[in-house]
């Protein structure tokens, strides 16, 4: 890993697991490796294990929903022969403002073309152009390199081949709507997790080897692109087992999410603009020239922030996307799925200006990995949006995260199996259990004085005011301070169904984003402080966060 200046704080979590479990109540299960999430990583991962292991995908809803399926642009690689891998390198790394890993980079970018056409193999149906897979163009791109599938829903179309492979493999066994609570520690290694689902309740599984891809936190926010799953658990469940995390304060915004009262916050992919679409603003008048040479085209975090001062300028609650002037039948042909998205609500995507404003898209946060996908903990290994590996620095170049999700969900897949393969059979459920003092004990299924909805709604209205497109010292305290007072009555608790870990996974992840943004006393990437609006060579440097090494619960 490449050495850059490390700030680490550390930082205690209110529990080390979210519930009591007793091993001689609780029914075991095994597998030689444990993969949580049902995403591009962790899919991708259980394809590279061989199939004489046994493994367990867990997903906390059915497999056709993950954050990588809503995925519309595409996934970048240079297949373009006037294209080349350098210099998608070099545009991974100017985005990433200074905090790349560039050992990452490389590695990442140099492998894009093998695992695109490797998704070619599995089944996946890529747009073309003359038989040749069709490319777009995004903003920091310095050509055009992003592959695409049903004009708009690339990720819908690489899910479903990737499950369509998995699904025909007897090793690999599917738990879907099972809800991850805690990783299992023993001695200072991860041996699975503990799990729930409604039909089982809670289940410890062991695995000699564990695979987190849980994916984003988009959900910590009011506006996101990101579906109703993304709340942050893997990188709680994390947390609380000890592993490092790493860059928590870049959440990156994406400018353009459909901003109709009523309509879900649906991305509108930058595409669009590669397409050649304007922003204007309430008068109509185009202003990217103002903000950036770029134009339309500037990096997300630029857009993002010009879109912000433009709202504030005008008074007005969003800005325009204009299509107008481009090919009708291009628009219609590129944008389907927009476009259906767009007509539910009246509006004609090739005809009508598109109300749109920035929402909460990827955190680039996450748990500390290395080049092989091992994570900090002996036994767990990570990939895709709930890791930190060093490719996006302080802003992700758009397209790069279904490329980072297969690179690392190969590298996590190949690995844990390697090494599980290397273990012996004599599995058996450890001793541990997870207690709590008695004068802790609070039950809670359903508390009739606590509204979970209530709390939640809150909290992503705090974290759009106090941790948003911009920051300063002042909300980030208040803020801190708000979200430390809902945790000591939330996550005191004990809840029995995902509505209540949801909401404590939230909180976590909530202080570690405001601990490090109060931290990086700069501006960098989509960290935008107003109070430092600058950013300081001095401290180009990760923030890392880890919670007090304590022993598992006996
Ligand atoms: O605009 C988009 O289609 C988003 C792509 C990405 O976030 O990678």
């Amino acid at each position: 890993m490449e050495s850059f200046l490390v700030k680490h704080m550390e930082f205690s979590p209110r529990r080390r697991y979210l519930v009591r479990f007793q091993p001689k109540r609780v029914p075991h299960t095994f597998a030689d490796v444990l993969i949580i999430g049902g995403g591009i990583a962790g899919i991708r991962a259980a394809i590279e294990v061989d199939p004489r292991l046994s493994v367990i995908v867990v997903t906390k809803d059915v497999l056709e929903q993950s954050n990588s399926a809503y995925a519309q642009g595409g996934i970048a690689g240079v297949l373009d022969p006037l294209d080349d891998i350098a210099n998608h390198a070099a545009d991974t790394i100017a985005a990433g403002k200074g905090l790349c890993d560039q050992t990452i980079v490389d590695t990442v970018v140099g492998e894009a073309p093998d695992r695109i056409r490797e998704l070619v193999d599995i089944g996946a149906n890529f747009d073309l152009t003359d038989g040749e897979i069709a490319l777009t163009q995004e903003g920091g791109h310095s050509h055009r390199r992003v592959a695409h599938a049903l004009g708009d829903a690339t990720g819908k179309e690489i899910m479903r081949a990737m499950r369509e492979r998995i699904r025909q493999r007897d090793s690999a066994q599917i738990w879907e709507k099972t809800f991850t609570i805690d990783l299992l520690m023993h001695e200072g290694r991860c041996r699975g997790a503990v799990v729930w689902n409604p039909k089982h309740g809670k289940t410890m599984i062991w695995a000699k080897e564990t695979i987190l891809a849980t994916g984003g936190a988009g959900r910590l926010y009011r506006e996101s692109t990101n579906p109703e799953i993304a709340t942050a658990d893997g990188h709680a469940i994390a947390f609380r087992a000890g592993a490092v995390l790493r860059d928590m304060e870049f959440m990156q915004f994406h400018p353009t999410v459909l901003y109709i009262p009523g309509s879900s916050r649906h991305l509108i992919t930058e595409a669009v603009r590669g397409e050649g679409a304007y922003l204007r603003d309430c008068h109509g008048q185009r202003f990217m020239d103002e903000y950036d040479d770029a134009g339309e085209l500037a990096p997300r975090d630029v857009v993002s922030r010009a879109i912000t001062d433009r709202m504030l300028k005008t008074s007005h609650p969003c800005v325009y996307l204009d299509l107008s002037h481009l090919d009708h039948s291009i628009v219609t042909d590129r944008f389907p799925h927009i476009g259906k998205v767009c007509a539910e609500f009246g509006l004609d995507l090739a005809r009508d200006q598109i109300p749109v404003r920035p929402g909460a898209h990827y955190m680039i946060g996450g748990a500390v990995v290395d080049q092989d996908a091992r994570s900090t903990i002996p036994g767990l290994w990570a990939a895709g949006e709930v890791t930190s590996s060093g490719l996006h620095g302080a802003n992700r170049l758009g397209s790069n995260s279904l490329l980072e999700g297969l690179v690392f969900g190969l590298r996590a897949g190949r690995g844990a199996a390697h090494s599980a393969a290397d273990q012996p059979d004599d599995f058996r459920a450890l001793p541990l259990v997870s207690d709590w003092d008695d004068d802790e004990r609070v039950e809670h299924g359903h508390d009739e004085d606590l509204n979970l909805v209530d709390v939640r709604n809150s909290l992503n209205s705090l974290m759009s005011r106090s941790v948003g497109i911009q920051r300063d010292n002042n909300g980030l305290e208040k803020g801190l301070a708000q979200v430390d007072f809902w945790d000591r009555y939330v996550s005191v608790r004990e809840f029995s169904e995902p509505q209540g870990w949801e909401l404590q996974n939230l909180l976590l992840a909530s202080r570690l984003v405001i601990l490090a943004a109060i931290n990086r006393k700069e501006s960098r990437g989509v960290h935008f402080r107003s109070d430092y609006p600058n950013s300081d060579s001095e401290l180009a440097q990760h923030i890392t966060l880890s919670a007090p090494i304590s022993e598992e619960v006996q």
